[in-house]
């Protein structure tokens, strides 16, 4: 008797620390991106609670009036799962689309699996090193199939992967666990081209002095993945106060960031520095990259 009822208390505290269901969450992105493709934004708000909050780029937009009324030729999408926190990010790549997008979408939802927020980064031309081609071709070469079961890191270790990448922003003593090869993907300019089998995340340079506010999370421990929503000071050189809306998706190995997927928001075409930002391995001209 004393077995049962322990063996039933224990799977009472696995149901309740998982708030929400996985293959829920994953129905919900299919229909996102369902939607987008066709766009549906109704397909989208009949899933949603009544007073859904819908933002592009940070700002309140009305669903049947932004992106998602657009339909939009996708060419690859990838979603992650937080079963914990009722939440999910999408990444998006339209590049053969008239208008090429690469789109970050956060959500979360009720434990009842309705959408309750919505924060979608929809970067076209103009924004941060913005090329949807280059975004295609280099996720293409890279390999973020679910984590094998018996490798799969906790989502402390995950979080804290992500997290120390941002700490180093403000503590150039902080140690990010980087893995080999790594690399880091900002729009569609990758830093593999620097050594594809290398660890060009850290030869790529990281600022010391950035303190990145508003950190919001969303881990997947099958896919080895947190994403982190930030508001990054400085991107945009026109509005050097301001913090751009900022996706930073890390895949994360026995511990180790592999790959990072930026998506990032200017104000001003190409955050104000004419494109000469990112350094082509090519070119004899070097400045340091965004991070
Ligand atoms: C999203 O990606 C999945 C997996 O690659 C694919 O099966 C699905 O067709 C894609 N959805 C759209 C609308 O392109
Ligand atoms: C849009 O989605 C809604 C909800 O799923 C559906 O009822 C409607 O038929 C769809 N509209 C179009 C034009 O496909
Ligand atoms: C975009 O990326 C593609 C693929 O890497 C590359 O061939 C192309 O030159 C890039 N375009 C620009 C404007 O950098
Ligand atoms: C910087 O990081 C190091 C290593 O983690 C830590 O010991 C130190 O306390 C940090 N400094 C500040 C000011 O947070
Ligand atoms: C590329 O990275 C690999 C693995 O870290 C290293 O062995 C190799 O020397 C690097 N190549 C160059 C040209 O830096
Ligand atoms: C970008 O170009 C504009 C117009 O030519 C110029 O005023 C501005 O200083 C340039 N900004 C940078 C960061 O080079």
């Amino acid at each position: 008797m004393h077995t049962c009822a322990l063996v039933a208390g224990l799977s009472l505290i696995a149901t309740a620390s998982a708030h929400c269901n996985r293959e829920l969450l994953v129905g919900a992105t299919e229909t996102y991106v369902a939607a987008q493709a066709s766009g549906n934004s109704t397909a989208v708000s009949s899933i949603s609670v009544g007073d859904l909050t819908y933002t592009e780029n940070e700002q309140p937009v009305d669903i049947h009036k932004g992106v998602l009324t657009t339909p939009i030729k996708i060419d690859h999408n990838r979603s992650v799962h937080d079963a914990e926190n009722c939440a999910s990010f999408t990444e998006i790549i339209a590049a053969s689309n008239p208008h090429p997008y690469v789109i970050g979408t956060r959500i979360l939802y009720t434990e009842s699996h309705q959408i309750k927020l919505i924060e979608s980064i929809v970067t076209d031309e103009g924004d941060w090193l913005f090329n949807a081609t280059g975004y295609l071709y280099w996720n293409s070469l890279e390999n973020w199939d679910p984590i094998p079961e018996e490798l799969r890191d906790s989502r402390e270790t995950i979080k804290a992967a992500g997290d120390a990448y941002f700490n180093r922003f403000m503590n150039a003593s902080v140690e990010v666990p980087f893995g080999v090869p790594c690399s880091r993907l900002e729009g569609g300019a990758s830093t593999a081209p620097l050594n594809l089998t290398g660890d060009t995340c850290t030869a790529a340079g990281m600022p010391s002095t950035l303190v990145v506010t508003n950190r919001r999370y969303v881990v997947d421990e099958v896919m080895g993945v947190v994403d982190i929503y930030l508001g990054f000071p400085g991107l945009d050189r026109t509005v050097p106060d301001q913090h751009m809306p900022d996706s930073h998706m890390f895949r994360v190995e026995s511990g180790e960031i592999r790959y990072i997927h930026t998506v990032s928001s200017c104000v001003a075409p190409g955050c104000g520095l004419n494109g000469t930002l990112f350094p082509p391995p090519t070119r004899t001209r070097r400045v340091r990259p965004h991070l």
